[in-house]
């Protein structure tokens, strides 16, 4: 694509919410025969729905690697699970975080303006950098009818056909500056990576996202991709993608990871198709190379300084009335009323799933335990933030 072309699809990033959500698509006629073609390959994953892979993700005893930094001020050892004696909750609950934090002394002490970056931001402006397969269409509207309730003006950006996984600083700056123009109390949406805007002189804004445990992301990130509408839409997009075989619809998650079918299975650190969307440790650390390193402890780091230091809110809909509470909490001037509004019309708000097979047989599982490891913690570590969060400002009804 050319750099011109590139250019264009930034400039129109005004394009607001609401002309994107009711755009039609035209659907070309070879395309209408695609779709039929792929529902006839695909439709027998559409039956399997399955809620075994909760169950399962939950029977996992993820060990993680020690780790300098910690929401809690937990070493690795600790970070992953039960405390010793084994009476208390898993401490990646929102109980178990209580108990912990209660048992060491630190309850007394949690103060929500401790932790809380929202006064840090220099404008009234939110930069929520969404990724992808967390719900994160879900939290968009979300978003859209608060401003409508609240009075702020809600952006995003067009589709783009094709993006690499790292913007340079150039297309950084053209962000910062576009996003500059777009004026105070608004809220900008946009599938991308962590962007320092002081680097570019620019005012911070309020940073925001959403994370689900990885395994589920990418389950959930692979039959997506593999969905015929979904799969039809981006070839709209881009007319230059490749055409896939039937063995690429059919072939199920768990055999296709087994047999290393595609690149797009095998999650080795060195394999270079690590690199596109499938995880989030890219995303809270930014542009820089050393961000586009998969299962990097280093990115990881990063990752989680950017969460500690830089984001106000990193929610998950994991945790629905806990990510609620803490926006409406540490963000108030666009959050407030967040889950009135959420209980109001919850239909509204699960969006653009797609339901999947989530088996995972055990071969398969051991293997992504350790190939998403620092993904792991790194998630961990966000929700023992978003817990400890929520304990700050509810600590008297535990
Ligand atoms: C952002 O950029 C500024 C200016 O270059 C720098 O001082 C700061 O450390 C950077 N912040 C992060 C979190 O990298
Ligand atoms: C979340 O909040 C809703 C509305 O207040 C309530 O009905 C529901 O039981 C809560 N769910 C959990 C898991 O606490
Ligand atoms: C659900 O969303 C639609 C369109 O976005 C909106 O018109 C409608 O008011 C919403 N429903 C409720 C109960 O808010
Ligand atoms: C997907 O959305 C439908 C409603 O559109 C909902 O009933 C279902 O529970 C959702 N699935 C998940 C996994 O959230």
């Amino acid at each position: 694509m050319s750099l011109n072309a590139e250019r264009s699809y930034k400039m129109k990033l005004r394009d607001v919410e609401n002309a994107f959500k009711y755009r039609r698509i035209p659907y070309p006629k070879r395309s209408v025969e695609l779709i039929a073609l792929l529902a006839i390959s695909c439709t027998f994953f559409l039956f399997m729905h399955t809620n075994k892979l909760n169950s399962r993700l939950k029977e996992m005893e993820v060990k993680l690697q020690p780790s300098e930094f910690s929401a809690l001020g937990l070493t690795g050892n600790h970070i992953s699970g039960h405390d010793a004696g084994g009476k208390h909750d898993d401490i990646n609950t929102l109980h178990g975080t209580f108990q912990y934090l209660k048992s060491t002394g630190q309850l007394e002490n949690l103060d929500p303006a401790h932790l809380n970056n929202t006064p840090k931001a220099e404008r009234d402006f939110i930069f929520y950098n969404r990724l992808e397969k967390t719900g994160s269409q879900s939290m968009t509207r979300l978003i859209k009818q608060l401003g409508d309730r609240l009075g702020f003006d809600t952006y995003r950006n067009i589709a783009r056909p094709w993006r690499s996984i790292t913007e340079s600083e150039e297309d950084e700056k053209d962000l910062v500056e576009q996003l500059f123009e777009l004026g105070e109390h608004a809220v900008y949406v946009e599938h991308a990576n962590w962007v320092n805007f002081t680097q570019y002189d620019s005012p911070r804004p309020i940073y925001i996202n959403m994370v689900r445990h990885p395994i589920q992301k990418v389950i959930s990130a692979y039959y997506y991709q593999r969905h015929p509408l979904i799969f039809a839409q981006s070839l709209m997009r881009n007319p230059n993608k490749p055409m896939q075989t039937k063995k690429f619809f059919d072939t199920n998650f768990n055999d296709c990871v087994r047999k290393r079918v595609s690149p797009h299975c095998v999650f080795d650190a060195h394999n270079p198709f690590n690199g596109d969307w499938r995880r989030f440790s890219l995303h809270l650390c930014g542009n820089s190379e050393i961000c586009t390193h998969f299962n990097s402890e280093t990115t990881t780091q990063i990752a989680k300084m950017n969460v500690e230091r830089e984001y106000a809110v990193v929610g998950s809909w994991e945790d629905t009335n806990v990510t609620l509470a803490v926006l409406e909490a540490y963000i108030p001037r666009f959050f407030t009323d967040a889950t009135k509004v959420y209980y109001s019309n919850t239909e509204n708000f699960t969006i653009n799933n797609v339901s999947h097979d989530t088996h995972l047989d055990k071969d398969v599982e051991e293997y992504l335990k350790s190939s998403f490891a620092f993904e792991i913690e790194l998630y961990m570590f966000i929700k023992q933030r978003l817990y400890k969060q929520y304990i700050a400002v509810h600590k008297n009804e535990f």
